[in-house]
Parts: C-alpha cells; structure tokens; sequence
C-alpha cells in the first residue's frame, strides 16, 4: 500500500477542496481535482513500472532514454472513476483502456447491498499491466467484483489500484483477495465506515459530486 497521507504535497490542497462541502458542490473543480490527483498518483506510480532502453534521435544526435514498457490496461469503474481515467490517460497516453459499471442493490431495503457488475468492455489483460481507477474505496466490495468480472479476460502480469479516499476496513478486506502482484496507490486513508457502508468522514457521494 502506498499511503499518501501523511505525506506534505499540493496533493493534500486538492483532497482538501474535494471534502470540503463549501467547495465539493463546484462539479467542475470537483472533477477537476479527480483529474489532478489521477496525475499525481500516475507518475508516483511510474516510478515502479518496467522500463526499456530506447533509442531517440534528435536534431543534433542521439540519446540513449528510459521510457517504460508500456503494457498498460487503465480502467475506470463507473461513474466517478471517469475524470480520474483522464488524468492518468494524460500521462499514460497510451494506453488501453476497460470500462466496468458496478452500483450496490439493497434487496431488502436495508442497509446490506450487493455489488452488482453489468457492463464490461475490455481488451485482453493477459500478462499485461492493469490499473484499477476508483476514486472511493469503501468496504471493497465493488474492487472485489470488478475482479471477479475480469477473470475471463486473462491473468494480468501486475495489478496498480489507484484511488483517492480508502477506508481503513476496506482496505483490509480487499488485502487477501487481490493476486500477490497488486499495488495499491492512495492519496488518503480514512479510519472508519458508517452503517451504510459510506466512508466517515470521507467526502460524500463522489459519482453525484461530479455528476449530479
Ligand atoms: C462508489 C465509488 C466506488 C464504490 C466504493 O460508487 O465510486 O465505486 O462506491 O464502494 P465499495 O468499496 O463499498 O464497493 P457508487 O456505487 O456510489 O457509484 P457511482 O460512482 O456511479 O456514484
């Protein structure tokens, strides 16, 4: 787990603005904050990539450059994830790219729900590098669904989650579900979850902050 709260960044400015009910109710700074902190955990997360040697000519020679591999799957978990896909697509730019629904059903109208996945489109992820994009991690649920629905498009090589507020419990139960190989890149850490599954004191709702 690589846990960026405690750590002093302009990173924490822009979470700040995103829990901040005077300022969360701006759709477009929310979405933009999303998009920001997408590039930020991107390149943290470069660092850790496979890199290869290459090449590159310029106008007056030649250099030998790092640039990394690039076998990456970026996919976002609908809806919040989408501005937070962009921000890593500003970076990662070429890479391929899954999109996943999931929502929670309460079937008896209480508080225990169920994670419901319906819509998958993705490449082929078969030992190649896939980056889950989620901005809320809750109880986990929803990362532990997506990961089933993925099982019939390959084995990838490693797994980077990345997301924006985590909660402490969720954090824990996706631990032991997820394949040896998977990183998880967070801007904060919460403590706890409320009855309904909703992380305290974590932001709100963040897929109707950036939608409506
Ligand atoms: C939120 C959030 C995560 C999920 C996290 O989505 O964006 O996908 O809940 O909760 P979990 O860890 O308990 O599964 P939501 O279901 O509100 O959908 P939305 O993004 O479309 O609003």
């Amino acid at each position: 787990v690589h846990d960026f709260s405690n750590k002093k960044s302009v990173l924490n400015q822009f979470i700040s603005e995103m829990r901040d009910v005077s300022i969360q109710k701006d759709s477009m700074r929310f979405r933009k904050n999303i998009e920001r902190i997408g590039e930020i955990l991107s390149y943290e997360m470069s660092k850790t990539l496979n890199y290869k040697s290459q090449l590159v000519r310029t106008p007056l020679g030649e250099k030998e450059m790092r640039v990394p591999v690039n076998d990456l799957v970026v996919c976002s978990i609908l809806r919040a994830a989408l501005p937070f896909h962009n921000g890593i697509l500003n970076f990662f730019d070429k890479a391929e790219n899954a999109f996943i629904s999931a929502f929670r059903h309460h079937p008896d109208g209480d508080d225990d729900f169920e994670v419901i996945v319906k819509y998958l489109a993705s490449p082929s992820i078969e030992n190649k590098t896939l980056i889950l994009t989620d901005p809320m991690l809750a109880t986990g649920k929803t990362l532990e669904n997506v990961l089933k629905a993925f099982e019939k498009h390959g084995t990838p090589k490693q797994i980077h989650i990345l997301s924006i507020i985590g909660a402490k419990p969720g954090i824990e139960y996706i631990k032991p579900i997820f394949p040896e190989n998977t990183h998880l890149w967070i801007a904060a850490v919460d403590d706890t979850l409320n009855s309904r599954g909703y992380i305290v004191p974590g932001l709100g709702d963040a897929g109707d902050l950036a939608f409506g």
